[in-house]
């Protein structure tokens, strides 16, 4: 195993900012991520688990401590009680296990098409898009605990799921490396078309959509939003959805309906949105004075897509974070909304 010093991050994520590792390792297998740990207990060192780098916004000093790259491998499948069985090496890269499963005509995951990063990372924030989530399919999740140094298999009733959090990025944050997720899919399934997006999209076909058409027809929907990395398209220099969809008490929904009236406006609504008080944060944005292609310097929002921080070249973490806090502050002052950022901060 090598342990490299010094190793730039930027380069290993989607939104391109931010300093180097202090240590760099990468871990092809559960052996090496064991010691990989064991280098970070003896020399003291904070440990951080870099999957895709499509979630993360990295200081501009950097990470003190080792960042272990997790780059193991392998889709099996395998039949069970009339299930698909999944078992995918957390370093997959999380698109190629959906083309994986789509090409073997087995539903579940369909609608995730086109998201950056690997599977590993998907638990750590139960991964959502276009009206399916992962806990939908996740079985168990195997994992290395960092404390005790052994390998465990939880149990997706025991992962806590809920929207863009589990327990691995809430109560557990830190304990486990996860190596391998089992995802549970249908056989000779159909797809999931619900999302209102995709709707649109099938409207007027006359053939049911199969799993292919809808793998498709999401990505399209993505890079016409500049979320499907796209070489040489600028809006996608970014860590995804940069802001939660804030979910409110009835209190503050009320309140915020009443300011939006005052204003003429009608707050977006879709009845998934209703029976959770959920927002959309990308709607908050945009009527807080911040549209798409909005520039703050070097950083910016996409084109695309108002929910998106750009790095429009040469950015620094700071930059980002400048305009992330200018955005809350205004989001905040009109609407009374706090919106909480949604990519993992590393090393602030
Ligand atoms: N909505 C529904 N049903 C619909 C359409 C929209 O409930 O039929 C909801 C969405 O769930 C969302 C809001 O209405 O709460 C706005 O929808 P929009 O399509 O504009 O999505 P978004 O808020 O911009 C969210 C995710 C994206 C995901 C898309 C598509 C977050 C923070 N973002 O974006 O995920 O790809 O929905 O499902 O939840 C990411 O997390 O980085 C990300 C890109």
């Amino acid at each position: 195993m090598l342990i490299q010093e010094h190793v730039p991050l930027a380069p290993r994520t989607t939104i391109q900012v931010g300093g180097p590792a202090r240590y760099f390792v990468e871990a092809r297998t559960a052996d090496d991520a064991l010691a990989a740990v064991e280098f970070a207990r003896s020399k003291s060192l904070a440990l951080f688990v870099l999957g895709g780098g499509s979630n993360l916004v990295v200081s501009d000093k950097g990470w003190p401590g080792l960042v272990l790259k997790l780059a193991i491998s392998g889709i099996e499948q395998r039949a069970e009680k009339g299930r698909a069985i999944f078992d995918v090496g957390a370093g997959e890269e999380w698109d190629k296990f959906v083309a994986f499963a789509v090409g073997k005509n087995c539903a579940g995951v369909e609608c995730l098409s086109g998201i950056p990063g690997s599977v590993g990372g998907t638990p750590v924030q139960n991964v959502g898009a276009y009206g399916q989530e992962v806990a939908e399919t996740i079985e168990s999740v195997q994992a290395l605990e960092v404390e005790t140094l052994e390998v465990r298999e939880i149990a997706k009733t025991n992962c806590g799921f809920s929207y863009r959090s589990s327990i691995f990025n809430t109560t557990e944050r830190g304990r486990y490396i996860i190596l391998k997720t089992t995802y549970s899919l249908t056989p000779s399934g159909t797809p999931k078309i619900e999302y209102a997006d995709l709707k649109k999209y099938f409207a007027g076909w006359r053939e049911t959509p199969t799993l292919a058409d809808t793998r498709e027809a999401v990505r399209q929907i993505r890079a016409s939003k500049g979320m499907l990395i796209t070489p040489g398209d600028p809006d996608c220099k970014s860590a995804g959805s940069f802001f939660k969809n804030p979910i409110l008490s009835p209190e503050q929904h009320d309140e915020l309906l009443r300011r939006a009236a005052l204003k003429g406006l009608q707050v977006p609504s879709y009845p998934a949105l209703e029976s959770q008080k959920k927002v959309s944060a990308a709607w908050l944005v945009e009527h807080s004075g911040f549209s798409k292609g909005f520039i703050a310097g070097k950083a910016g929002i996409s084109r695309k897509h108002a929910l998106a921080i750009v790095n429009r070249g040469q950015a620094t973490a700071l930059d980002i974070l400048s305009l992330k806090e200018q955005i809350q502050g205004r989001v905040k002052e009109i609407w009374g909304v706090q919106l909480a950022p949604e990519p993992v901060m590393v090393g602030f």
